[in-house]
Formats: structure tokens, C-alpha cells, sequence
């Protein structure tokens, strides 16, 4: 006899439910606090910003990738989202920065720093330190690019294979 339809969605949801709990548990064991796990798990701003003013990208020392999207307004960051190739660490700092910068202006969020983001977690282990510094580095990086005209969103990637006037570069080559 076959499980019915419900029976399977109850089962799928004990699994995911189990897989959180030992996630949870084994962090908490690793040194992360409890804030800390939650960022990881609810992951409430991974993703991207189809509408973003800005978009930039940094790969860390470890080989991890944060890409984070910005919209601003009047100088204003109205939103944010980090996409998070990374460990535990580096998504739960990820997810604090914009926790502690959505809605401040650009300055305000570019005198973010690490400690601030540490503080906000409350703890994680000491070797994930430097996933904090990642998180940092990948919001102060799209500022100072957003502050600059320079965007992933602009580029086209022609400027460094041509030697066309600046203004093509700028273009949108889809027209
Ligand atoms: Fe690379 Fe955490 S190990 S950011």
C-alpha cells in the first residue's frame, strides 16, 4: 500500500523539521548564540533585489562569495539583499549587516564595522571571525561603488576589450 499524499508531505516535514533541529544544535555546540542560529536558519534577506540600484560582488579569502543588492533612495538604503556563497558564519553576518543598515543612509551604513555586525550576533565561534569581515567588506564595497558610478547592474563588460568612447560602455548593448 502506497502513503497517501498527506502522509508524505507530513513525513517531508519532520525530515526538514529534524534536519533544522540537529542544525540548530549543532551549531549551538560550535559557538554560535542563538541570534546567530537564527539569521542562519530564517535566512530573512538572502536573495536579490530585481529593482536594485546597486549591485556588487566580493569573493573572500576563504573562497566564499557574498553578491549584495542595494536600493537607495535619496541617499537612503531602503533594502538590501545578500546572495551567500558561504558558511554559516559568513550568512548570519550577512544577514545582521542589513539588519543593522537597512533604512540608514549611505554614510551611516558605510561606519558599519565588524564589531558592530558581532555585537548584533551576539557570538559565534572565534575561526568565523573573519566571515563578519566578508559581510563588511562586500556592503562597504557597494557603497563605495554606488558613490563611485560603478555597478555590476552598468557594466557591460566591453570597457576593458574596446577602446570605445565611455559613454558605450555605460550603454545597454541589448538595444
Ligand atoms: Fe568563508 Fe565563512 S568560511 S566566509
Amino acid at each position: 500500500m502506497y502513503p497517501s499524499k498527506n502522509a508524505e508531505q507530513d513525513q517531508t516535514k519532520i525530515i526538514f523539521q529534524s534536519d533544522s533541529k540537529d542544525q540548530r544544535e549543532m551549531l549551538l555546540d560550535c559557538g554560535y548564540s542563538e541570534k546567530a542560529v537564527q539569521y542562519y536558519l530564517e535566512q530573512p534577506y538572502m536573495g536579490s533585489l530585481s529593482d536594485a540600484d546597486q549591485e556588487s560582488e566580493m569573493l573572500g579569502s576563504c573562497g566564499d562569495t557574498m553578491k549584495i543588492f542595494l536600493k537607495i533612495d535619496h541617499h537612503q538604503i531602503t533594502d538590501i539583499r545578500y546572495q551567500v556563497l558561504g558558511c554559516p558564519g559568513a550568512i548570519s553576518a550577512a544577514m545582521a549587516a542589513v539588519d543593522l543598515t537597512k533604512g540608514k543612509s549611505l554614510e551611516e551604513a558605510r561606519n558599519l564595522n565588524d564589531g558592530d555586525v558581532f555585537n548584533q550576533l551576539v557570538d559565534i565561534p572565534a575561526k568565523k571571525h573573519h566571515c563578519i569581515q566578508l559581510a563588511v567588506k562586500t556592503l562597504h564595497k557597494a557603497i563605495d561603488e554606488y558613490n563611485n558610478g560603478y555597478s555590476d547592474l552598468k557594466t557591460v563588460g566591453c570597457e576593458s576589450a574596446c577602446a570605445a568612447p565611455e559613454s558605450c560602455c555605460k550603454s545597454d548593448i541589448s538595444k
